[in-house]
């Protein structure tokens, strides 16, 4: 059994947030944004708006898409870092509002390579003949928890969702193979301390604090890392990569890996620019957005790709069809 990707969907807030924007409330400017990480807007949500209320709207865009009725999941992953409270997991909520009274729900907490994690948990699942159809979602709100007086974090984040639903098929596509990997001795150089257990009461803040350099360093080592590890693993080349959907973390991190693994510029698919870092959604908001723009048929082979906080990295190599 392989897992098929047989419906995509993504949410954005409509509120956005340009790098001039950002300029009249901390000291940075359009130019320092633009040159250093590719960014020039990012969506912010409002107050009211959780993590599981624009991952409802990517998973029903994406169930829609399938032509899968909710009662049909068996399993609902939501992979994220800023669930709506502690329990119920986000997955639980989302279940709920679904109606997809057949399904168990959990969630993945692996930051920026959420969805990754969870396309290999949810293709695992389905190749073991566990389940044959799961909904798998990459939402986070992170702008919720910037220091907007810390220039070096708040010009770097967006909110948002995407959601795949994977159906189990006999035929040889979908997801092919997986690798992930965690680096934990690295973790404190991207955290969000206060609100654990550590720290119920939040001394230590409620704001993501990040050594930017160090994650860089990582981002570059780990991508090209998972790549070759799923290349080897299935003996493909990068020359019959069709398209690369990297983590929109930084332009430079991406031209950087694509560079050396020698992908070309058109075998890459970059929309930062308009989101910033989603944290778990940017793979299935450029997914979703790259088969929107026809960059994906039948029969390509992608990389999908995340590093994030962890450390955490991991890639899946997946025949679309
Ligand atoms: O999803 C995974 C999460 N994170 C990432 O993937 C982030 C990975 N890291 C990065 O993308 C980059 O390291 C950053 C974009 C965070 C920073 O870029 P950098 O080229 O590594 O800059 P830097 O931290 O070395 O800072 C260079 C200078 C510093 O000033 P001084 O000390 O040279 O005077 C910073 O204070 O740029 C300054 N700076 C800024 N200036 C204007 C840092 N942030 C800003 C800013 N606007 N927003």
């Amino acid at each position: 059994m392989k897992a098929r990707i047989i419906g995509t969907g993504s949410a954005l807030p409509p509120k956005v947030v340009t790098n001039d924007d950002l300029a009249k409330i901390v000291d940075t400017n359009d130019a320092w944004i633009r040159e250093r990480t590719g960014i020039q807007e990012r969506r912010v949500s409002d107050a009211a708006v959780a993590t599981s209320d624009l991952a409802a709207l990517a998973a029903e865009k994406a169930l829609k898409a399938s032509g899968l009725k909710p009662e049909e999941l068996e399993l609902i992953i939501v992979c994220t870092c800023s669930p709506d409270m502690l329990f119920p997991s986000t997955a639980c909520i989302l279940q709920g509002s679904l109606k997809a009274v057949n399904a168990a729900a959990f969630d993945l907490s692996a930051a920026c390579s959420g969805f990754n994690f969870g396309l290999t948990t949810a293709a695992s699942f389905i190749e073991s003949g566990k389940f044959k159809n799961i909904l798998l979602v990459g939402a986070d709100t992170l702008t919720k928890y910037l220091d907007w007086t810390d220039r070096s974090t708040c010009t770097l984040f967006g909110d948002g969702a995407g959601a795949v639903v994977l159906q189990a098929t006999d035929r040889e596509v979908g997801v092919l193979t997986s690798f992930m990997m965690a680096e934990g001795q690295l973790g404190p150089v991207l955290t969000m301390p206060g609100g654990g257990s550590r720290d119920p009461e939040e001394k230590n803040g409620r704001f993501i604090k990040m050594a930017g350099k160090e994650v860089f360093k990582f981002a570059v080592r780990v991508l090209e890392t998972s790549i070759k590890k799923i290349l080897e693993s299935t003996g493909k080349t990068v020359e019959e990569i069709d398209l690369f959907i990297p983590h929109q973390a930084n332009v430079r991190i991406i031209d950087h890996v694509s560079k050396k693994m020698g992908l070309p510029k058109e075998k890459v698919y970059v929309n930062l620019h308009k989101y910033g870092n989603t944290s778990a959604a940017s793979v299935p908001i450029a997914l979703d957005e790259a088969l929107a723009e026809g960059r994906i048929k039948s029969g390509d082979l992608l990389i999908l790709s995340g590093f994030g906080a962890g450390l955490t990295y991991g890639s899946n190599l997946v025949k679309w069809g």
